[in-house]
């Protein structure tokens, strides 16, 4: 997975905070699946007035792949977040997913008996990094550990 890919992947989730739900932080965070025939899924942050309920833009992004019955499909993701400004995204620190997003892309990762490449971007751009769900996440508990194939 090079940069190129992880560039388009970000690009798709800077397009996809766009429609950020988020009046409570004012935070927007965006992003896009790569599924391993080339196809893109994106997702935004859905905040709701109880403030507990919001979902994270990488949770969306898995269900609506689930959705399409491809979430053993999914070989990378991109983020993007930062504070919502009439130009877009600010901010200098790549978005990292949260622990419940990381356990969320583990159900896709061993489903799919792959590890994930997660692209991380700043919202003011100028920062990305490439992790591994694997080094995100190491000692995982998934699907693989209840026994069940
Ligand atoms: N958020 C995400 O969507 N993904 C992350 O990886 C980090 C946090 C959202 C949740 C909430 O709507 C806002 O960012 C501030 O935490």
């Amino acid at each position: 997975m090079g940069d190129v890919a992880g560039a388009v992947l970000i690009d798709a989730a800077r397009e996809a905070a766009r429609n950020a739900h988020a009046p409570y932080s004012r935070f927007g965070v965006g992003a896009a699946l790569l599924l391993e025939d080339g196809a893109i899924i994106p997702g935004t942050n859905f905040e709701n007035a109880s403030y507990g309920l919001s979902l994270c833009a990488e949770t969306v992004a898995l269900a609506a792949a689930n959705v399409a019955g491809r979430l053993r499909d999914v070989v990378a993701i991109g983020i993007v977040g930062g504070r919502i400004t009439p130009g877009g995204l600010a901010g200098a620190d790549p978005v990292r997913p949260c622990g419940r997003c990381r356990q969320i892309l583990n159900e896709a990762a061993q489903l799919g008996g792959r590890d994930i490449v997660i692209h991380c971007a700043s919202g003011d751009g100028g920062a990305v990094e490439r992790h591994l769900l694997s080094e995100l996440l190491p000692f995982a508990f998934g699907p693989d550990d209840l026994g069940l194939s």
